[in-house]
């Protein structure tokens, strides 16, 4: 008999079971006690948790009976003095152990995948009365798009949604891969150039939630961050009636061109461009605060402040060629070089105006 047989079967095994059940205890507790999610606002969200307790539960064990054995060889069978030379023994493999430690894995895997198959089919069910919304993702910002029947569509670069509403996202990207997630809701899905992925979503809870890309995109893959309100029924149907209203456009036309009147050209609406984009252009209030469009991102710098005391020829070199002077405290290569080509001439210039009114204010 080996003297590491010997040594194997003077171990008792019973404190290695106890020490094992109670460490798995100990994990399972940990990891079930310890908040792991944000707030969960939409009926997806319970679901995902369950499923996320239940591997935790699964997975605990096996990484202390893995972590348990590991360290128990490497201290039983550890080389002593004088054993420099000696080689370990034959081994030729023990048809029981391995019939085991392949049926326990593969069985947990099994339960696992099943549960999982049945939770994630069941929260993607279709829904009576959902909400399409398009979503838009690009280099760095979201867009989201409210199909209207019979009506040119709603763009907002704030994800408004209605409370116990049932929505599904189609996702696409115009550049590179993104991904579109809420935390809060707890689905996530890439959004890959050429084609539409699509996800369901019921928010269940009113408030205001961060939405974020989940894939690596680029320099500003960090910043690419949107807000998601969800509010009561009545609150988004007066949203989408003052999207849709001509008057809200109308009013800021009016606004942003006083010195026009009398002139032949159709009016361009600088304040939704700015706002919503032109549906080529990303919306600059996707990235900046103007508290005059009503936009509030963080991602550049806040024109409100920024531009103050600037002139027409600073405010379209910063459109145009956003490298040229760089606002202290943020960095080049996110903001899109690309207006000159997504704006129209009458478009850009129709911006630099209204900012420049902005700014004087
Ligand atoms: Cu878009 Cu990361």
């Amino acid at each position: 008999m080996s003297e590491e047989t010997r040594r194997l079967e003077r171990t008792p095994i019973l404190p290695l079971v106890v020490i094992g059940v109670l460490a798995s205890a100990i994990g399972i507790a940990i990891g079930l006690v310890i908040d792991w999610f944000p707030t969960d606002a939409s009926i997806q969200a319970k679901p995902i948790d369950n499923l996320y307790d239940l591997m935790i539960i699964l997975s605990v064990p096996v990484f202390v009976v893995v972590t348990i054995i590991v360290l128990f060889s490497a201290w039983k069978f550890r080389m002593r003095p004088g054993e420099e030379q000696l080689d370990g023994p034959p081994i030729h493999g023990n048809t029981k152990l391995e019939v085991v430690w392949t049926a326990i894995p593969a069985l947990v895997l099994v339960v696992l995948c099943s549960y999982t198959y049945v939770v994630l089919t069941d929260i993607e069910e279709a829904q009576a009365n959902e909400m399409r919304i398009n979503v838009t993702g690009q280099q760095f910002a979201w867009s989201y798009e409210y199909p209207q029947a019979g009506g040119k569509p709603v763009r907002s670069t704030t994800l408004y949604l209605p409370k116990d509403r049932p929505v599904r996202f189609y996702v696409k990207a115009l550049d590179v891969l993104h991904d579109f997630w809420v935390p809060a809701f707890r689905m996530k899905v890439d959004a890959v150039p050429g084609i539409t992925t699509r996800y369901r979503v019921t928010p269940t809870r009113l408030g205001t939630y961060p939405v974020v890309c989940a894939e690596l995109c680029g320099l500003g893959h960090a910043v690419m961050r949107s807000t998601a309100k969800v509010v009561t029924p009545a609150d988004f149907d007066s949203w989408l009636a003052e999207q849709q209203a001509p008057a809200g456009g109308a009013d800021t036309g009016a606004g942003a061109s006083d010195g026009d009147k009398g002139t032949k050209a159709p009016e361009i609406d600088a304040k939704t461009i700015f706002a919503e984009g032109n549906g080529t252009s990303i919306a600059c209030g996707a990235c900046h605060t103007l508290a005059d469009a009503g936009t509030s991102s963080q991602t550049g710098p806040e024109l409100d402040k920024v531009l103050k005391g600037k002139d027409a020829d600073f405010i379209k070199t910063s459109i145009t060629d956003p490298e040229a002077e760089i606002a202290e405290g943020f960095q080049g290569g996110i903001m899109p070089k690309n207006y000159a080509d997504t704006l129209s001439p009458e478009e850009l210039d129709a911006l630099v105006k209204y900012l420049g009114e902005v700014a004087a204010k």
